[in-house]
């Protein structure tokens, strides 16, 4: 068995969010009429004979072969994956970092170039400078700024990647303008799309070549695991197969099990983060002890109206500046008694961090206020707790100030 294409059966886009979840992409038969997906926990398979093997070589029979090229457990997650991004296959990796690593070298060699929307998740950023090692360049435009793409676009440039929306600003991908632009520079566009999950935007949908996902983040729900996913037309998938194939950034069957599971229930999350996170933004914004709030459900973000056009919820993270000084911004952060401080995102629990001390704490200042992290920057993912709860830990934390 070569990839797991999603069952065309079940790519029903006319159902629900919550029956997505559910049963997008399953296979209502499974093993031993069990209802939930087993795990299959073998390294390598078992032929009968040789014969077997060699028809199983020749595309004659589907046949597991060896755990780093395949496993049904791994297979069915790739199967929900791509039924929820409205994809023809998609593919399972150790992590967010392995799948868009692999994604991109498999699909760039030396001499190319490639154009990254700023803003984007810290290790990718660094993963296309290190990218200059092999010979392939890099450039950095802001995000949506079609001038400035047009004006980064050289005759080997083959790759955009964007996130939408991005890390910790929230800037959403203006997809309607991007997509069309790639397609006359003939370059492949591939979107990160772990923030907003399938539930609140289906890049592919608006022509997009590849969406990636941390599933560590929402689509594993639950803080306890650690996975990543690729997602798009089968060609191209199967490309990048063969080469994960070969690297090793593959799943676990483990790991397959706990995101299936974790996935059952990403639409009743996303719906209760949009919600809880929207309330959040406002309360932040209308507080006198907060400067200024990024969040694309609200008016004041610029990109609010991309948001609204393209997103159907605009997600469970809000960043906001405090109005006080480095100090004072590290003190509120430490009052606060519900979110745990750790850096991730998109669990049932909140998390709460502040990127100038976690995630940027060896850039310098001037390199990391370039990019907008400053002092007071405070990045929030909204968990499942009660929203009031969260806003009355907000205004202990903020009396604080
Ligand atoms: C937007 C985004 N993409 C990718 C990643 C990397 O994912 P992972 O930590 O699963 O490797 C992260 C991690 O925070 C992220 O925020």
């Amino acid at each position: 068995m070569s990839l797991s294409e999603g069952d065309s059966a079940m790519h029903d886009n006319q159902r629900g969010d919550s029956t997505q979840s559910v049963h997008g992409g399953e296979q209502r038969q499974k093993f031993a009429k069990s209802v939930t997906e087993p795990i299959a926990q073998t390294a390598t398979y078992v032929f009968d004979s040789l014969s077997e093997f060699e028809e199983y070589k020749q595309g004659k029979r589907s046949h597991f072969e060896y755990g780093r090229y395949g496993n049904p457990t791994v297979s069915a997650a790739e199967s929900k994956l791509a039924a929820l991004d409205h994809a023809e296959a998609a593919l399972l990796f150790s992590s967010g970092m392995s799948a868009i690593t692999t994604v991109m070298l498999a699909m760039l060699r030396s001499g190319q170039h490639i154009i990254i929307m700023e803003d984007c998740y810290r290790r990718t950023v660094q993963f296309c400078d290190l990218l200059g090692k092999f010979g392939i360049e890099s450039t950095r435009v802001p995000p949506s700024d079609l001038a400035a793409l047009e004006q980064a676009v050289r005759p080997e440039t083959r790759l955009l990647l964007a996130e939408s929306p991005t890390n910790p600003h929230l800037h959403v991908a203006d997809l309607e303008k991007i997509v069309p632009f790639a397609k006359e520079h003939r370059l492949r566009v591939l979107i990160d799309s772990t923030f907003a999950t399938p539930v609140n935007q289906c890049p592919l949908d608006y022509g997009v070549d590849l969406v990636v996902h941390s599933c560590t983040k929402y689509l594993g729900g639950h803080n306890d695991l650690m996975a990543g996913s690729v997602c798009g037309k089968a060609g191209i998938v199967s490309a990048i197969k063969e080469f994960r194939d070969v690297v090793g950034t593959n799943s676990d069957p483990n790991t397959a099990w706990l995101l299936i599971r974790g996935i059952k229930t990403l639409a009743l999350r996303m719906q209760q983060q949009n919600t809880s996170a929207q309330t959040i933004a406002e309360y932040l914004e209308g507080h006198d002890k907060v400067q200024r709030v990024f969040y694309p459900g609200l008016a004041s973000h610029p990109d609010h109206a991309i948001a609204k056009a393209q997103m159907k919820g605009y997600g469970g993270v809000v960043s906001f500046e405090i109005d006080g000084d480095r100090e004072r911004t590290r003190q509120f952060v430490e009052a606060l008694q519900i979110p745990y401080l750790a850096p991730s995102l998109g669990g049932a629990e909140t998390l709460v961090s502040h990127p100038a001390t976690v995630s940027y704490s060896d850039l310098s200042e001037e390199d990391r206020l370039a990019i907008g992290i400053t002092d007071q920057l405070v990045r929030y993912s909204v968990g499942i707790e009660d929203c009031t709860d969260l806003i009355a830990d907000f205004d202990q934390a903020l009396a604080g100030v």
